[in-house]
């Protein structure tokens, strides 16, 4: 009898089972499949085939973080009473910090110890909230088009999604009263994402005290995803929900460090506001995490408190990357308007490209013969399509070069499809 072999009648030996199953749980199979997909293997491709492709697809910062807190993490990283577990709703210093944050920028103040949290990044705290928040037969309101985490967070929580336009913000005010209004149960959940990501529309404060009169009119939690803050252009300030009055009692707002900051793989992020909300998400994060790596935190300390002026800084370059690939495309014959704020330029495809082919084939076609990603607006749903993403994430001299391949993959298509229609005449 061989090792696997088990002595009991009806089991004989290993090769009697039928092939091992795994069975994933349904809220994967909830989960639209992954529409960057294709870009995202043709890239990996390309640069295994030695091809220098100018990456604007993926909002991740290039930049480095000051000096200053690259140092302090290294000197907090070297005390071995960093190095246990931290606390998953971040140390009192670090939360205390960002609610200075908040009084000195926004006038917003809030307790330290019941108002914020840290998270492993501002999505894994969104992802969280939804689970506290959200369960089946729980509706969200999200914002079309859409930051994917937006959508399959709420899906992840078992929850239904209703994507409403963001384009004309009086417009997706009026629309979210009439879901309001008509959809029984009503929505649980409004999510919000100004500056939004990906199509930069931008509101001014008055738009938030409308959301907080909606929001106690109808019952309805509000959550805030404010992750371009500190990216703004031309004295634009975007403004923050927390700031309209009453705000705190139905929502939260989630911050982070990864764009302002250039700490995206720090994982570092913040939830502020109301308190019971907070509540819940901390139930939902002790059971999963053990909190922020401390040497991390004590660094994030340092730079929210000393380092503004590099965030402004950082804001200015981001703003001459926008200027200098607007300003190219727009010599193209492109119609762009440019943002006024986040990591962006939402391009809408120039005929007559955009009724020959799809987003998706129209980004394919200019990393395959331009060597630029993009992201095809059509990965943001359904009203992304017929627009681009492109993230102002390599610099001047390469943004040059991206449109310059842009223009030159474009003659070339243009050619060829001359050429294809001709030859198609003659036969
Ligand atoms: C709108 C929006 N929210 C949240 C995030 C996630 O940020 P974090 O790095 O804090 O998880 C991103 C990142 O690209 C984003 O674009």
């Amino acid at each position: 009898m061989s090792e696997y072999e088990i002595d009991c009648e009806g089991i004989v030996s290993n090769e009697a089972y039928p092939p091992f199953k795994v069975q994933l749980a349904s809220r994967v199979h909830r989960l639209p499949p992954y529409l960057f997909g294709r870009i995202n293997t043709m890239l990996y491709e390309k640069r295994v085939l030695g091809h220098d492709v100018i990456d604007l697809g993926m909002g991740n910062p290039s930049d480095a973080p000051e000096e200053a807190v690259v140092d302090k993490l290294i000197d907090a990283a070297r005390d071995p009473s960093n190095h246990g577990y931290s606390k998953s709703n971040g140390i009192r210093n670090l939360r205390r910090e960002i609610a200075l944050k908040y009084d000195r920028k926004y006038g917003v103040a809030l307790d330290p110890d019941t108002e914020v949290m840290t998270c492993l990044g501002s999505k894994e705290g969104f992802s969280h909230m939804c689970l506290a928040l959200m369960g089946p037969g729980d509706t969200a309101i999200v914002p079309a088009p859409f930051f994917p985490v937006h959508t399959h967070a709420v899906a992840l929580a078992s929850g239904n999604v209703i994507a409403l336009e963001v384009a004309n913000s009086d417009k997706f005010l009026s629309n979210i009263a009439y879901t309001c209004e008509h959809l029984y149960p009503r929505p649980k959940l409004l999510i919000l994402c100004y500056p939004h990501r990906p199509s930069s529309v931008t509101v001014e404060p008055d738009f938030f005290v409308d959301v907080v009169k909606l929001a106690k009119k109808y019952s309805m939690m509000v959550i805030s995803d404010f992750a371009y803050a500190d990216v703004a252009f031309e004295g634009y300030q975007p403004p923050s929900f927390l700031a309209a009055p009453g705000a705190s009692e139905v929502g939260v707002e989630f911050t982070t460090m990864s764009k302002g900051y250039n700490m995206a793989g720090w994982r570092v992020g913040f939830c502020c506001g109301n308190s019971e909300m907070i509540r819940g998400l901390g139930v939902i994060k002790g059971y999963y995490d053990y909190g922020m790596f401390q040497a991390i935190q004590i660094a994030a300390i340092v730079a929210l408190r000393d380092t503004d002026q590099a965030v402004t800084e950082q804001a200015r370059i981001y703003q001459k990357r926008r200027d200098v690939l607007c300003d190219g495309l727009k010599r193209l014959g492109w119609d762009i308007t440019p943002p006024r704020a986040g990591m962006f330029v939402w391009a809408p495809i120039p005929e007559p490209w955009k009724s020959r082919m799809s987003t998706m084939d129209f980004a394919m076609m200019l990393l395959q013969q331009g060597d630029v990603a993009v992201s095809p607006g059509s990965g943001f749903g359904e009203s992304g399509e017929g627009y681009l993403r492109m993230a102002l994430v390599e610099n001047e001299k390469r943004l040059r070069q991206a449109v310059r391949q842009i223009a030159r993959c474009l003659e070339k298509a243009e050619k060829d499809y001359d050429g294809q229609t001709e030859t198609a005449a003659a036969t």
